[in-house]
């Protein structure tokens, strides 16, 4: 897409019709392209994306917007130990276990608006409605924006939902990244390592999360709402490459211990491996670091990451098994030595069946059409599926592009996908 249709795009429908459950579709985009502001490149528009990594300023900058909102609307938003915003909403039976629902507002660098951003502003923006109608739910609701969902800090996503279901790893607080451990990245946006223990949740009737696609599924078949089936698993390597920096003129090519002649020839089997069967899995190695980077140096050391991800949690085990094999014999041709270590591991997760149907229902109340299907991105409603029934809604992302500054979801769907959370959230907390 080029920028022009981008903006054309964007343009769409500049005065989004207002839904029959009584969304309000201006303010949940003024507030998208708000929060837009925070990480946006200096000089950039809204369509130019987003750089909101978890624990930088401008993630910082975001949550404390976010906060306001949920304080405007009533939540009473607090951080607990993990860095979670959390605010409630009493329901008319303070005994009952509540609705949880929210996403994230991180993003990875040159992202895009919708990635988490929209679940979260789509749940304060179920509160208003709420509110405006004076409507009071039989259960209480929780809104949440999760801390870390993206991994890109410390290589290892869903932190705050991790936290929330006591899955987070023995020695995670002491993790290092850009020179910061865990835990004084956690200080920063108000958490408390110290007591991270207390992040642990309590049981709740379902967590619901809303989400674009990330793919083209509902794109290509314009179906305005998907119903999540599961999300893949994914497992993320840190890998260290040594090999022996030298002159880039004298040392003949025999004589090499080309760091970065290993690294290419993995990026290279881990692409073969993965693509070799038949299947959904994907790999990639979208992350590396060439030392000293220089154009007169041999590059002596390399480090990069590798990420699998696939509904089969044994096929991602062993794929990662077949290409840490072969990074063996890399090692040997090229004279480095070639060092995995795991650095995240997260499950596929199953959507609770009858939390599907609820959502197919409220789909169906707003004549929206609906399709199941599954998830190949990450999402906290895994985390929460270890603690409790969760279910996800889609809505399309324009030709399937995410995690690029081209990520893009037309208005109308985003406050179609806000009417069905809002609806879901009705049946279940009735
Ligand atoms: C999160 O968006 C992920 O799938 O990496
Ligand atoms: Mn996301
Ligand atoms: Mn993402």
């Amino acid at each position: 897409m080029t920028r022009g249709q981008f903006l054309t795009a964007m343009a769409f429908a500049p005065f989004v019709r207002g839904t029959s459950s009584g969304v309000n579709a201006q303010r949940l985009r003024q507030r998208l392209e708000e929060l837009s502001l925070h990480g946006r490149p200096t000089g950039g528009i809204f369509a130019d994306g987003v750089s909101r990594v978890a624990f930088s300023d401008a993630d910082v900058a975001g949550r404390a917007l976010v906060m306001r909102w949920m304080r405007e609307a009533g939540l009473n938003p607090r951080i607990d130990a993990a860095g979670n915003i959390l605010g409630s909403r009493a329901g008319s039976d303070a005994k009952l276990e509540p609705v949880l629902f929210g996403s994230h507002i991180d993003s990875v660098p040159s992202g895009g608006n919708f990635d988490g951003d929209l679940g979260s502003l789509s749940a304060i923006e179920a509160i208003e409605v709420l509110n405006a109608a004076r409507e009071t739910t039989r259960r209480p609701l929780e809104v949440v924006v999760w801390t870390n969902e993206e991994g890109v800090a410390y290589n290892n996503g869903l932190f705050g939902s991790r936290a929330a279901a006591g899955l987070l790893d023995k020695g995670e607080m002491d993790h290092v990244w850009n020179g910061v451990s865990q835990r004084d990245a956690l200080r920063k946006i108000g958490g408390d390592p110290d007591k991270i223990g207390s992040a642990r949740r309590g049981p709740f009737r379902a967590y619901l999360e809303l989400h674009i696609e990330q793919g083209g599924n509902l794109d290509r078949q314009k179906i305005p709402v998907g119903v999540v089936e599961g999300i893949v698993g994914i497992d993320r390597f840190d890998v260290e490459i040594r090999g022996f920096a030298n002159h880039a003129g004298t040392t003949p090519m025999p004589d090499r211990q080309d760091a970065l002649i290993a690294a290419s020839e993995l990026t290279i089997a881990v692409n073969q491996i993965v693509r070799r069967e038949p299947g959904r899995q994907v790999g990639t190695v979208g992350h590396i670091d060439v030392i000293p980077n220089a154009p007169n140096v041999i590059p002596g050391l390399v480090r990069l990451t590798v990420e699998l991800r696939d509904l089969d949690k044994a096929k991602v085990a062993r794929l990662g098994r077949e290409i840490q094999d072969r990074a063996q014999k890399i090692a040997t041709e090229t004279k480095t030595a070639v060092v995995f270590t795991p650095a995240s591991h997260h499950e596929p997760a199953l959507a609770d069946p009858k939390l599907q149907t609820v959502i197919e229902q409220a789909s169906a109340k707003l004549g929206l059409k609906s399709m199941r299907l599954p998830s190949g991105a990450g999402h906290d409603a895994q985390s929460m599926a270890h603690i409790g029934p969760m279910a996800m809604i889609f809505i399309p992302s324009v030709n399937g592009i995410s995690h690029s500054p081209k990520e893009l979801s037309r208005w109308e769907d985003c406050a179609n996908g806000a009417a069905v959370l809002l609806e879901s959230v009705r049946i279940l907390a009735a």
